[in-house]
């Protein structure tokens, strides 16, 4: 007998009227996952501290013939964290994934950083993930949803180099880890946690590479000289990703860091 998943593929990617919490969904990966979801038949609840760029996303989420909840807020803490799970459930009355894509990064060496500007990426990248899998992984076990988690990690999170990023390479390295604790602590529930690791992606985090910056121009280019495929990373790239992650269709992957980099950690 031939199984429904093989004689129909795609429904194993199906992820209509599935509820998403997308953090940083202001920025370039939020925005684009927030997108795709909606244009699958899911529905999301926008979450970013910036208003105005959280209302554009919002509109484009209509333009696709979506109706998004937005909440005003980062992962800062706990109260934040309950505050989406809380608007999500108050709106759609449900919760089914939860993409965290709020990130930050301050390169520099670490002779001239303060611990102030190494904590706040920490805070940003990996902190924000801890508040939220919280929240939404107690609702999940009390409510028994075998929900789905992407986080943003890195390629940053394995390799050192380059030099100036001792808090996000740091910070990389805590996320792979995280994915993977919760990931063993919550498979008795059904629910996975994975992490998507993208080498140079073009985005407002890495608009610094692209300009007149010199700094900038070098990163780009040793990092485009280590990729295999011949390129930097656009946001499209990672949507097939990001939707395998959040559909059916990764049921048995769990506490994985996925690299989608152009060949860069093969190398
Ligand atoms: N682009 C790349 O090359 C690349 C490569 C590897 C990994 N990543 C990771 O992918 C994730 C998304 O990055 P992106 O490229 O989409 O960046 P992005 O376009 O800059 O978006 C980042 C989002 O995070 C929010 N944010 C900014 N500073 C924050 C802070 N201090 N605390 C909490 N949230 C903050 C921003 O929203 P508000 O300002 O509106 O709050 C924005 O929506 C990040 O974790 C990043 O590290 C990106």
């Amino acid at each position: 007998m031939i199984s429904e998943p093989l004689r129909n593929p795609l429904s194993l990617f199906d992820v209509k009227d599935k509820v998403a919490i997308v953090t940083g969904a202001s920025g370039t990966f939020g925005r684009a996952t927030a997108l795709a979801l909606t244009a699958l038949g899911g529905k999301v609840l926008l979450a970013s501290g910036s208003e105005r760029e959280l209302e554009e996303v919002a509109n484009e989420v209509r333009e696709l013939g979506g109706s998004p909840a937005t909440v005003v807020r980062r992962p800062d803490s706990q109260a934040d964290a309950e505050a989406m799970l809380d608007s999500a459930l108050a709106t759609f009355g449900r919760v089914d994934q939860l993409v965290v894509a709020s990130g930050y990064n301050k390169p520099g060496f670490i002779h001239e950083l303060t611990y102030e500007d190494w904590q706040a990426v920490m805070d940003a990248n990996v902190r924000g993930i801890w508040f939220m899998a919280k929240a939404v992984g107690t609702y999940w076990i009390e409510k028994k949803v075998r929900g789905k988690v992407v986080v943003m990690s890195s390629v940053r999170g394995r390799h050192g180099n380059y030099s100036g990023y001792t808090g996000y390479c740091a910070s990389k390295g805590a996320t792979d880890s995280l994915t993977r604790v919760l990931a063993t602590e919550w498979a008795k529930y059904g629910i996975t946690v994975n992490a998507i690791a993208p080498t140079v992606f073009r985005s407002k985090l890495t608009a610094w590479m692209y300009g007149d910056n010199e700094l900038g121009q070098q990163t780009r280019a040793r990092s485009l000289s280590r990729i295999p495929l011949g390129r930097l990373g656009e946001v499209e790239d990672l949507i097939g990703m990001a939707i395998y992650l959040l559909s059916p269709a990764s049921d048995f992957c769990t506490g994985q860091v996925m690299y989608v980099d152009g060949g860069y950690t093969a190398g």
